[in-house]
């Protein structure tokens, strides 16, 4: 099963994407995830992305691309993915075409002001990088697993504000994939549980074909 997740920053594509993986047993592949790595590790990749992303800028493609090529290449990638957040525009979802095969392109869309109001909350668990948030932890701690939690770098207001202003998905990917039978648009107003739901329906007519 290989699925794309798109959709708005802070709508939930990284709590979906890491459900999804869960039930399924597929590689969650986030390529914000790969630049908070590195950024985090001070290699020369976070040092060349550290500054697109504290704007809320996206990284450029001849970065990125690369990147999403070679992970795809891993073993563990054979059988399927979840992708989430890569591609965020048309240059980006062509080239995944000529690389891979993707069954579904599942849109998880949330309107502005619940974004900014999740991602004020959001938090991360350091040690299972579970995306949670200050509602749902158990005594200050990820409720999954017990971890300690920490607020991301480009969750300060302004650069939430950025981000949305600066990387709505355009419509051009959304027609790329409509126009190749894959597209689906899930709102993500309801509990994780419900939206999972919504999601899961999706998945299930790609495992009967
Ligand atoms: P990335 O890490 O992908 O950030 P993003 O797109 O802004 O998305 P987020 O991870 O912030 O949100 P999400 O949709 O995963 O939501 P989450 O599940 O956490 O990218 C970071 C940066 O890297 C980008 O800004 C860009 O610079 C760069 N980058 C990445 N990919 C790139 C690319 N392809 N090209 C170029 N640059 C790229 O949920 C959010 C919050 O809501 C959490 O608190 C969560 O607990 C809560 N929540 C989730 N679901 C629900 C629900 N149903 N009800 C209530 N709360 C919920
Ligand atoms: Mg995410």
């Amino acid at each position: 099963m290989k699925i794309v997740l798109l959709g708005p920053p802070g709508s939930g594509k990284g709590t979906q994407a890491n459900i999804i993986c869960e039930k399924y047993n597929l590689p969650h592949i986030s390529t914000g995830d790969i630049f908070r790595y590195n950024i985090k590790n001070e290699t020369e990749l976070g040092k060349k992305v550290k500054s697109y992303i504290d704007l809320g800028s996206l990284v450029p493609d001849e970065v990125t691309i690369d990147i999403v090529k070679d992970r795809l290449e891993n073993a563990d990638c054979e059988k399927g993915f979840v992708l989430d957040g890569f591609p965020r525009n048309l240059a980006q979802a062509k080239a995944l075409s000529s690389f891979v095969t993707i069954d579904k392109a599942i849109m998880i869309d949330l309107s502005d002001e619940e974004i900014i109001r999740r991602l004020s909350g959001r938090r991360m668990c350091a040690s299972c990088g579970n995306p949670t948030h200050v509602d749902w932890l158990v005594d200050g701690k990820c409720e999954k697993c017990g971890g300690e939690v920490m607020t991301r770098d480009d969750d300060k207001e302004e650069v939430v504000r950025a981000r949305l202003e600066k990387q709505k998905l355009p419509q051009e990917v959304i027609d790329f994939y409509v126009n190749m039978g894959t597209f689906k648009k899930v709102e993500a107003t309801d509990t994780k549980e419900k939206t999972f739901e919504k999601v899961d329906k999706i998945l299930k007519g790609i495992s009967k074909k």
